[in-house]
């Protein structure tokens, strides 16, 4: 609760009712007024025109109400006081606490049988909340008794946010072949990475349904790269620099397109926590730095593709029909072991946002 306010040059500080104190710039505060003057309730959206605010607005007169609960300010230059309450001051301070997310960093044994869901579960609102903390939390999940055709893969996308659309088409099925310029098209093993490095926006998730397997081979791999960034941290923070400063350009050329983005193979939020695994070295295109940081860059991989191949961060499985694969893009690097025979797969990609908001939608941190 409020209990005081002390006027600054340009700012206020509030004194709450634990003693502690915040100061909060004029210009701010004026500019989060959310009364129907400045603030369109209907779209949540701000009306106030920023660029016309006096940025050496003062306080003209202000009072607590309702014991501590609001306080009520009329700004200099203003007809009409305005109110801000205690709880907006307390969510926007600097010395909140970033809440904790629920991230487990995972290797090998740590995966048991705690990643796989029924599909009639996650129909459930609890069972779905479920999923969504699981893919948040390793990164991945299966769903299991799926319909082996793309109407799972459908309900499960419509639930999360909305197919994306790419050259690989929206919602796809495929079996091994050779029409697409894709390493992902063929029956070679296909060591773990990230899709899209070619893509500014890479996708959040891909949804893997298993159709029809009449093979040898061919299990998942799931590698999770914020557990390989957080080993690499630990233990050489030189290659940790080279993998969060080295921007690596990837490209897909074919089927009509040309693509290219570039960014680190670690890249780090603005608080320097992992934000995103960007690693397929199949992609990778020409670029150059200097001669000691190219030198430096080649050693970071030669560790990270190390790690990222090495059974004790592996996942494997072998789909079954009917199971579902959904995993972070931005995350878990996926890989697929050598196969023969038939092994028929549908899917499709969800941005990251959208899995983002729904998240945020379902409180899941
Ligand atoms: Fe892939």
């Amino acid at each position: 609760m409020i209990k005081d306010f002390k006027t600054l040059k340009n700012k206020t500080s509030f004194i709450f009712k634990n003693n502690k104190f915040e100061t909060f710039p004029n210009i701010w505060l004026r500019d989060h007024v959310k009364n129907k003057e400045n603030w369109d309730f209907k779209t949540n959206q701000r009306t106030t025109f920023t660029a016309n605010i006096d940025l050496n607005i003062k306080i003209r007169k202000a009072k607590i109400l309702e014991n501590g609960k609001y306080i009520e300010i009329l700004w200099s230059n203003e007809i009409k006081p305005v109110r801000y309450s205690y709880n907006f001051l307390k969510e926007n301070s600097l010395k909140k606490k970033e809440i904790k997310k629920d991230l487990y960093y995972w290797k090998n044994t740590d995966i048991k049988n705690q990643i796989f869901m029924s599909y009639n579960h996650i129909l459930t609102k609890k069972g779905f909340k479920n999923l969504l903390k699981k893919i948040n939390k390793y990164g991945f999940a299966v769903v299991r008794n799926c319909s082996k055709d793309l109407n799972s893969v459908k309900k499960i996308a419509k639930k999360i946010g909305y197919v994306r659309n790419s050259i690989f088409g929206g919602l796809w099925t495929f079996e091994s072949n050779n029409k697409k310029a894709d390493s992902a098209y063929s029956n070679q093993e296909l060591r773990p990475h990230t899709d899209s490095t070619y893509s500014n926006d890479a996708p959040g998730l891909q949804l893997l349904l298993c159709c029809k397997y009449k093979a040898k081979g061919g299990d998942s791999i799931m590698v999770d790269g914020f557990k390989l960034a957080e080993e690499i941290k630990k233990k050489n923070t030189s290659y940790f620099k080279t993998l969060t400063k080295t921007k690596v350009k990837g490209s897909y050329i074919g089927d009509g397109v040309r693509l290219e983005a570039e960014r680190p193979i670690i890249k780090l939020n603005n608080k320097n926590n992992f934000d995103q695994i960007s690693f397929n070295n199949y992609d990778r295109a020409p670029f150059r730095d200097t001669n000691q940081k190219t030198i430096n860059f080649y050693k970071a991989i030669k560790l990270f593709d190390t790690l990222a191949n090495h059974q004790k961060y592996q996942w494997r499985h072998i789909l079954k029909p009917g199971e579902l694969l959904i995993f972070n893009n931005w995350r878990v690097m996926h890989g697929r072991g050598a196969f023969s025979g038939i092994r028929k797969m549908a899917g499709c990609y969800i941005n990251k946002e959208d899995f983002d908001s729904c998240c945020r939608i379902n409180n899941i941190n």
